[in-house]
Parts: C-alpha cells; structure tokens; sequence
C-alpha cells in the first residue's frame, strides 16, 4: 500500500505541473447551481446517495440466476422492487444476453421508468447501453460498420451521420446513453478491441471523435433523438504491454498526453456527457483508484463535467485482480476517493454496502455523495429524463428506415480499403464466373464482429433477417455465375476438394479470410498470423492459377505476409457491419470506387509493430537489413479504381510565427475517366527538436470528390500550435526551426521562429 501511495503522488505531480494554475482561476467542473437538482440533493438520504450512484445489470432485476436468465426474458416485479425502493439504483445497463425487439424494450423501459418515477425516490433511471456501431442489442437496427471501418473512410461527415442514426435507434429502443464511442488509441495490433477505436493516429482520430460525439448528443442532448455519449476507456487502455486485455500498461506522461489523452480532451471539448474508467492499470496503477488521472486530470485540468462510471466490475477487481485493496470497502474507499461516481458493480449490491458504512464512519463525507449524485442528476436532467423519462415510442418512424440503412451502406462502402490490384483485375466484369469462399464469405457474424446482437457476436439466431453476407450479395449483384464453398473454417480445415473442384469452373476465386468475432478478455490471442487452414486454403487456390481477390474481415491486423503475392488483388473491409456484403459486391463490380485509406499501419510480421509516426532510428539500419519500420501496408493507403496526381503544393509563407498559421495548397487531379474521392493526406516533420521528432505526423487531411478528369485545388490553413510535441516538462512545445510539409510525395519546407 505504501508504494502505491507513493505512486499516485509522483503521477499527480507530473499531471499538475501544468493544471495547477488554471484550477485556480476556474473550476471548470463544477456544475452551477440548479434549484431542481439541489432540490432532489436536500431530500436524499446516504442510502438513497449511494443507490443514485449504483448501476446494476439488467440480470439483476430478471427472473432466473444471473448470466442464467428464465427464457424468455422476464423482469422480475420482487427484484424490481428491490432495486428501486430498498437500493434506490440509479442507473441500469445491458440486456439480458441477447438482442431485444423494440416492443420488448418498450415494456422493459416502462416497466423501469414507471416504477422509479413513482416509488423509491422518483427520480427515474439512466439506462445505458453498449450501442457502438449501431444498437446492437436492438432486433433490425442499422448496423454500421465498427469504428475501425469507419475511421478508415476518412470522412467525418460519414461518421457524424452514423452516430446520429445510432442516437435516434437508441432512443426508439427507449435508451438515452450510449456507451461510445471508444476513444482509446489503437497503436497495439494484438489487443482485441483493436477494432473498436479509430486506429493509431491521433488527429485522425480527434477528427471522427468531433463527428462521433456531435452526431450522438447534438446541440441539446434532451433532444429525443440524442443521446449521452460516453468516453471509453479512460485513460491508457489500448496498450497493454503484453497486448492481452486489461492487462498492464506502462505509458510515460509524456506518451499518455501526447497520444492517449486528446481524444478525450476533444470529446469534452465537445460537451461528451459521461466517461467510463480504464479497467486496467497504468504505470502500476489501476486507473479507478488513481486520483492524479480521475481528479486532477479529468476535473481540475479538462474541466469535466458529467458522470465518471466505472467499468465491469472494476472496483471488485481492485481487491480481486489488481490486489490494492484488502476488501470491498477498501476498494470502494479507493475508487471514491480517485474521483469516481458511478459504480457498474453490476451483479450485487456490495458497492452499496460499503459505501454506506464507510459514510456512516466518516471515512467518507456525505458532500462527497453529493457530489457526484449532482453529477448524475446533471446529466439526467440534460437528457431531459427528468421531464420526460418515458420516450413516446410510436414517435420513431425512421428506426431502420431505408435512410439510415443508406447512411450505414454509404459508410461501408467508403470504408472498404484496396490494398493491392495487380493488372487492375478489379473491377470485374459483372458476367464473370465466381467462386466465393473461405470462413467470412457467408457469416454475418464474421462481417459485424463482436457487439452485434450478443456481447462475443457469434451467436446467429439473431441476425438481421434479409441482410447479405458477402457471397449472397456479390451473387445478386452478378449476371455470371457466382458459386460458394467454405474451403475452410476459421482455425480448422474444411472440405478444400469441393472447394477446388468449384473452383476450377470459376473464372476469378475471391477468398473471404476472417477471424473469430470475439472481444475483451475472450478475444486475446497468442499469434497474429492467421491461422494455418486459411493459409492452406490460399495456397491450394493459388495452384490453380486463377486470379484471386482476398476480403478480409479482421479484428485486427492478422499477419498474411505469407500469402500476399497469391492474391491478385486485396480488399480490406474490416468489420463491415450489416451492409458490408452489398459494399463489397457493389466495389468488386466497380458500382462504387474504392476511397478507404488503412487507419493504422498493417504489420508484415509478427514481430515488428512500429507506426507510421515512428522514430528516424527505426527506419535507419541500413547495414544489417533490419529497420524496425517494415509494414505491410502504411497507415493512409490505400488504392482506387480512378487515378489520382499530386502537384503546385505552395505556401503562403516560408518563415512563419509560433501564434500564426500556415495556408497549404496543392492541386489533385483525377487522371482516369472514373469518378473517384481521394483524402488529401498532410503530413509535417519537425527537423530538430529536443524530443526526438517522428518521422512524420498526420496534420490535417480532406476527402474530395473527383470527376473523371477533374482537377481542384485543395487549401488547409493549420495553426503552427497544432505542430507542438510533448516537451521533457510535460508541456506542450513547438519549437523554432525548420519543418517539411509532405503531401503524397511532393515536399516543401518552412521555418518556424
Ligand atoms: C466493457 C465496456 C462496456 C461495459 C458494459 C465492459 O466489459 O469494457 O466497454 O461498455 O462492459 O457492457
């Protein structure tokens, strides 16, 4: 305990030294006062406190045992009551398992509300749940593509659109808080939750955080089509050191600030309502019982405002798993201590228990329930679940409405990445003769991955009836004669002779590898190369000498340098979601350009995972032939059908002040009779500076549609503030001196003074 102790004051220290001075000024994160809230405050006993701070899981307040639920699904009116009139629960997440209809939701959100709103305290409850590429949990929502998908169209309009489609189909599922977007940096290939965030660059995903959290809340999240958006995970969850899930991270503040905090500085800036804490442990320090992050950084210095929940059992683990705490009510001491508000306990009331007593021997201050039941009311109050916390459910007309569905087919298709075409093989003739194959060509459950319909996504009762896999649709979409065989399951050989029978009939075999649908803890694995029978798969086709196309639907970059040069031509379609099929056919068939770019960098072996804004000592080894930097693929490629030129870059200045800006322009043409985007990618390096520099960095970046044969001129105006690095104080620095613009090959320089 004593080193732990030790720990949390040397990490608030390096957090201070830059918030000190504005947390004298303006204590940004406390909420004015408000009548009706302090109103609800003076009424509440300490055990009605802690209940406004407690989230159980639905299981809780079901018939049956938890995990273990009567089928169908029931709440239980004894456990209702207990919750709402004995615990005073403020908040309830999940489902029971699986999906729900709409009309199910309706009854269980009723039933809910109307119980709170009329006995207990009457104060209704935050429902949350974990709609993160569409409302999963709802039958028929519209599915987009995970955010990894969606971070590869480079277009924050697209992702704007989609968080506003997912906000409306919420709040028709009766749900007011959405957990996501998940806001953590994807720069560890081998994490499962890889494909969850928005990939390793950190503008590029400043940029779709802005879209995302705009689309989710609008100007007023008590909009009936709005929702609470909640930051995940904070702070320092996507780089565990040994890339299993929620184990250890070591991250220097340097690091932590640089890439893993403005993401979440941007969605505050953005008003995001809620976060939810990091399961894991940084630097030796679980993060819900960390102070320095949780107070100091999250309130004091950004100025954060709404409701910090925990995650899964975190405060549990901090006596069970992270061995910090001797017990619950220590743990519970820690956690409340560190800054936070709401605890998903979830299957128990021992959070309650111990809060309670530790109130009631002044170990904790009553203030500081207050505190955060004043955080919690504030949110309910700005989605307007005080006035209104039964949604008119026949109000929502366009819940998976040919509009959404549009927006979703729009952000799969912007998404899919091509990442080789040799002899421009693709787009195919739509009377070719195909066989499609391999274990992603007729899985919806492979094309949505993990969080569709069910937590781990495997489960195929509940998909989306009418939707199309990929092998369904490019069949529709063909006049030829498209043919399947599975050829192999995901880690285990199929029948490979019907497959290459088939095979041999077809003019062009496209070859659907994938992976396992799986997330957290359940979605660690020991290898990133792809598993052998899809290899084997790959290189009997390749016998055949036949053109063959690849699709991949991964969670995460799996390893398929051994197989490259079999295929003629490679798609990456991430995890596409419902309308990942359609996107898919209508690209092959050239009905739509390719336009995604990778949003991380795609390593070419196992043991090499450098991004592209990586050091100049990883790319130096020029003697021995073993640079650190040697990916498969570079972060922002990514091929289209139409072929585009780069030339006239200008500035407007060539020696520029720190407070002032740059205007850079440059003319891209479209030099192909296709109609094509293109994203506009500018990268800046700093020459010298007293933090080695990387090689390069993401600044600024546009798609832009092209006409075939069309030129535009493409202007961005970057502040000089937005070249600053980290500096050795833990400050944010530019420094003078000479800068390289680089925009798809072509170079200019400036100086900064
Ligand atoms: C995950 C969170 C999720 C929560 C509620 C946790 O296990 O880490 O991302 O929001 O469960 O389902």
């Amino acid at each position: 305990m004593k080193g732990m102790k030790l720990g949390l004051i040397l990490v608030s220290i390096i957090f201070l030294t830059n918030s000190c001075s504005e947390k004298k000024k303006n204590n940004k994160s406390e909420i004015g006062f408000d009548k009706e809230i302090e109103n609800f405050i003076s009424k509440m006993s300490i055990a009605e406190k802690v209940g406004q701070m407690t989230q159980i899981n639905i299981d809780v307040i079901s018939k049956g045992e938890i995990f273990n639920l009567v089928k169908p699904h029931q709440l239980d009116s004894l456990k209702l009551d207990s919750a709402i009139n004995h615990y005073f629960v403020g908040s309830i997440l999940n489902v029971g398992g699986h999906t729900y209809t709409r009309d199910r939701w309706e009854k269980i959100i009723t039933q809910i509300q109307t119980k709170a709103i009329t006995e207990g305290n009457k104060i209704p409850v935050i429902y949350g749940i974990d709609a993160i590429h569409g409302v999963n949990y709802t039958v028929d929502a519209t599915l987009f593509p995970q955010q990894i998908g969606q971070a590869a169209t480079w277009n924050p309009e697209l992702v704007k659109q989609g968080a506003s489609v997912t906000a409306y189909e919420c709040r028709a599922s009766g749900i007011p808080w959405n957990f996501s977007p998940v806001l953590d940096i994807g720069r560890q290939p081998l994490w499962s939750r890889f494909f969850e965030t928005y990939g390793e660059d950190v503008y590029l995903a400043k940029k779709m955080t802005e879209a995302c959290i705009t689309g989710y809340q609008g100007d007023d999240p008590s909009n009936p089509e709005k929702v609470a958006s909640c930051m995940k995970h904070f702070l320092g969850y996507s780089t565990p050191l040994s890339g299993k899930d929620r184990t250890p991270a070591w991250i220097p503040a340097r690091q932590l600030k640089e890439y893993y905090l403005p993401t979440f500085e941007t969605a505050i800036k953005e008003n995001a309502l809620t976060v939810m804490i990091n399961s894991g442990e940084i630097n030796g320090i679980p993060v819900h019982a960390n102070p320095a992050i949780l107070t100091n950084l999250l309130r004091d210095e950004l100025g954060f405002k709404g409701i910090a929940v925990t995650d899964w059992e975190d405060i549990i683990k901090l006596y069970r798993d992270h061995k910090v705490a001797k017990d619950m009510r220590e743990a519970v001491k820690l956690a409340i201590d560190a800054g936070i508000d709401m605890s998903m306990t979830p299957n128990d009331y021992s959070f309650n228990r111990a809060l309670i007593s530790l109130v009631d021997s002044g170990e904790i201050k009553e203030s500081r329930l207050d505190e955060s039941c004043r955080r919690i009311l504030w949110v309910k109050k700005k989605l307007g679940l005080l006035k209104n916390p039964i949604p008119s459910f026949d109000y929502y007309t366009k819940f998976a409405s040919n509009e959404h569905k549009k927006i979703a087919l729009n952000t799969a298709l912007e998404s899919i990445t091509l990442l080789k075409n040799e002899k421009s093989l693709l787009p195919l003739k739509e009377n070719t003769n195909i066989l499609v194959c391999g274990p992603a060509a007729n899985s919806l459950n492979i094309q949505n991955g993990a969080w569709t319909h069910t937590w781990q996504g495997v489960d195929t009762a509940y998909n989306t009836k009418k939707t199309k896999t990929f092998y369904e649709a490019i069949k529709e979409n063909s006049t030829g004669n498209v043919i399947y065989s599975l050829g192999s399951e995901l880690d285990k050989k199929a029948n490979l002779n019907e497959t290459i029978a088939k095979a041999k009939k077809s003019e062009v075999i496209v070859i659907c590898l994938g992976e396992i649908p799986c997330t957290e803890i359940p979605g660690n694995i020991k290898d990133l190369n792809l598993p052998d029978a899809q290899v084997e798969l790959v290189k009997e086709l390749s016998k055949l000498n036949k053109p063959i196309v690849f699709a991949l639907s991964f969670n995460r970059p799996r390893i398929i340098n051994s197989i490259v040069n079999d295929a003629n031509a490679i798609l990456h379609t991430y995890l596409s979601g419902d309308f990942g099929g359609e996107a898919l056919a209508q690209i092959l068939f050239g009905k739509s350009n390719p336009s995604g770019k990778l949003p991380f960098t795609y390593p070419r072996y196992t043991g090499s995972f450098v991004p592209y804004d990586h050091k100049y000592t990883e790319i130096l080894d020029i003697s021995f032939g073993h640079k650190a930097f040697n990916p498969q693929w570079e972060f922002g490629f990514g091929m289209s059908y139409s072929i585009f030129s780069y030339s006239n870059l200008s500035i407007n200045k060539t020696e520029i002040l720190k407070t002032d800006s740059i205007t850079i322009s440059i003319d891209v043409t479209n030099n192909s009779e296709i109609a094509g985007k293109e994203v506009v990618q500018v990268y800046i390096s700093d020459s010298t500076a007293s933090i080695t520099p990387s090689v390069k960095r993401l600044r600024a970046f546009r798609k832009v549609n092209l006409n075939a044969n069309e030129t535009k001129r493409v202007q961005f105006k970057l502040p000089i503030s937005d070249l600053a690095f980290v500096d050795v104080n833990n400050k944010w620095k530019v420094e003078e001196g000479y800068f390289k613009i680089e925009i798809a090959n072509n170079r200019l320089g400036f100086v900064v003074k």
